[in-house]
């Protein structure tokens, strides 16, 4: 089984903003971690794995702990039946020391009651003692493993002033909250892989205090995710939602992107969730264009293993490849078609921009006598309607294209009149239909539009402002026109212009009988 890559490395620069303030003296978080230094040549120049793995190398570099093996450990007293604990210390407290707490595979329910404090149970009174000593330990914890626990949720670690490492992962946890580590300058690694994580809240990782360096949230059950779970405003590494239900991008609290600022470096993998569309960050982020997104974020996506839909949404992404080519990696359209089945298997970047349609629905607007074919490389919605005796009311409104073509040539309409969407119909076929009355606003409205009237046999007069309209672009064979065919307008209006492949209407006139309109003068 081949697994594709699909990357976006939208700009590879680095601002080496490199959390200086933050280090003090532990934590050696410099050069991190400009994958183009050693790369002068353009990135286009490298698949993705090297590079990927110069950046792994950098970044773990650049995470490096100083105390490494000399941490002291602490241990977990379970004080109650239904797994909750406290942290204690065989030992006597010594501030040159740093301290590590381990437990793993317990049957924790909950973090240890004295840490941070979180727990107001009245069982605690009896353990005063330990959980007041306690208190001098906070800031000298620099890592946490409660994997294979069973805790339920993680109450905020925010007094962990130094804590380095997090790993709640293989447990319970259900909803993980914005406020749980948010003050922790330090914190670089967090798991918490293998939960069952179903909600969080908007900015758990990117909050400007923060910087962790590696979050993993994969094998949890995330059905969305919020554009600021998904990449932090510092440098990061790796963030990881392998493995989860998500299928959108959200924004719930509107986050813009500082023009002023740039974003990342770092990766982002979304391999095997359930995205079928790649995500509009046009719209989720408010952008005038996606390459603006392109200038103020240097991260990469790694979609590999989604179930990728070529529809009409994905055509602005291979728009923007035209455009931005010099600042993407070549594997990031490196990824196959899964649907429609017409397109299953093509490569992204063998893909027509034609191709990609999107069917739209009635829950669209589409009316239910209608097929609504969005084609985005052409810029218009394309209506075919059958079985209609009056215009339609409404047709989609398309984010994507402009225009609107619409046909419904052999059905029963009587009557052209304006509808809310005809402004933006450059096409219109009513051929063969049974019009009887074509209104003046609706003919105002179509001005530049293509228009289609042809063998409409009860069709007997136009209003005059057809003469406005260039009769190149006006089809009206078979007609046979009666009131209106004296006036002057008509003959003025056919001797302006000579067309190509002109077939024309034709006028009864009183007394004379039919007359071909171009025979016809006054
Ligand atoms: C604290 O630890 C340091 C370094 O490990 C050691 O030199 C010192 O003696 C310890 N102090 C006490 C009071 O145990
Ligand atoms: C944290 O999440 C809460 C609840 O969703 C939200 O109201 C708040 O704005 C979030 N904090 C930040 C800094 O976004
Ligand atoms: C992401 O996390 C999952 C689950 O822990 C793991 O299997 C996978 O290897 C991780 N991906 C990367 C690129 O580290
Ligand atoms: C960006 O920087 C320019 C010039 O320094 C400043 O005028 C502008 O207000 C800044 N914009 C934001 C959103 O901070
Ligand atoms: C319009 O729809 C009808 C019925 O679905 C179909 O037979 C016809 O080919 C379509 N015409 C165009 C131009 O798409
Ligand atoms: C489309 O736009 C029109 C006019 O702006 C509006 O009345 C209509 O509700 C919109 N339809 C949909 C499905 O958004
Ligand atoms: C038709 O095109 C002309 C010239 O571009 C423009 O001035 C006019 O507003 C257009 N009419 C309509 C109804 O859009």
């Amino acid at each position: 089984m081949t697994e594709y890559i699909c990357m976006i490395i939208l700009s590879v620069s680095f601002g080496g903003n490199c959390l200086d303030t933050h280090c003090q003296g532990y934590l050696c978080c410099s050069d991190l971690c400009d994958i183009t230094k050693d790369n002068p040549t353009s990135p286009l120049n490298e698949t993705f794995e090297p590079l990927n793995e110069k950046f792994e190398q950098c970044c773990m570099r650049a995470s490096q702990k100083t105390w490494s093996g000399k941490e002291k450990e602490l241990l977990i007293e379970y004080i109650g039946v239904l797994g909750k604990s406290i942290v204690v210390d065989p030992d006597k407290f010594n501030d040159s020391n740093v301290y590590k707490i381990e437990h793993i595979g317990g049957i924790m329910t909950a973090i240890p009651s004295n840490v941070c404090d979180w727990d107001r149970d009245t069982l605690l009174e009896v353990f005063l003692q330990q959980v007041h000593e306690f208190v001098k330990y906070w800031r000298y914890i620099v890592q946490i493993d409660f994997s294979f626990n069973k805790l339920r949720k993680v109450e905020s670690l925010n007094c962990l002033q130094k804590l380095y490492q997090l790993d709640p992962s293989h447990n319970k946890i259900t909803h993980f909250k914005n406020t749980t580590i948010n003050q922790l300058a330090h914190l670089r690694h967090l798991d918490l892989s293998f939960n069952e994580i179903m909600s969080m809240d908007p900015a758990c990782i990117s909050q400007p205090t923060q910087n962790v360096f590696y979050a993993n949230f994969g094998k949890n059950k995330l059905p969305v995710v919020d554009v600021t779970n998904a990449f932090s405003v510092n440098p990061f590494c790796h963030i990881n939602y392998t493995s989860n239900l998500i299928d959108k991008f959200v924004n719930e609290f509107g986050f813009t992107l500082d023009a002023n600022k740039t974003y990342g470096p770092g990766f982002v993998s979304f391999n095997f969730n359930n995205f079928r569309t790649f995500p509009d960050f046009q719209s989720l982020l408010g952008l005038s264009n996606l390459a603006e997104l392109g200038q103020l974020v240097s991260f990469g996506f790694d979609f590999r293993g989604i179930q990728l839909d070529c529809d009409c949404y994905l055509e602005p992404f291979l728009s923007m490849v035209q455009e931005l080519k010099a600042f993407l990696w070549r594997d990031y359209f490196n990824v196959a078609c899964a649907n429609p089945p017409s397109l299953q298997g093509v490569k992204v970047p063998n893909l027509d921009p034609y191709d990609l349609v999107c069917t739209l629905e009635r829950d669209a607007d589409c009316p239910q006598e209608c097929t609504c074919i969005d084609r985005p490389s052409t810029n218009t919605l394309f209506v075919n309607c059958t079985n209609l005796k009056t215009l339609p009311e409404f047709l989609p409104n398309s984010t994507l294209s402009r225009s609107i073509s619409l046909k419904l040539s052999n059905n029963d309409i009587q009557i052209l009149s304006n509808k809310p969407y005809l402004y933006k119909v450059t096409f219109l076929d009513l051929s063969n239909n049974l019009l009887e009355q074509v209104n003046d606003d609706a003919i105002a409205v179509l001005e530049n539009a293509t228009l289609h009237i042809s063998n409409n046999v009860r069709l007997t007069q136009l209003p005059q402002r057809v003469q406005h309209r260039n009769h190149c672009i006006t089809y009206m064979e078979g007609l046979h026109l009666t009131y209106g065919c004296q006036e002057l307008w008509i003959e003025n209006w056919l001797k302006v212009k000579k067309c190509d492949t002109e077939k024309l209407f034709k006028c009864t006139i009183p007394d004379l009988g039919i007359k071909e309109a171009r025979e016809f003068s006054c």
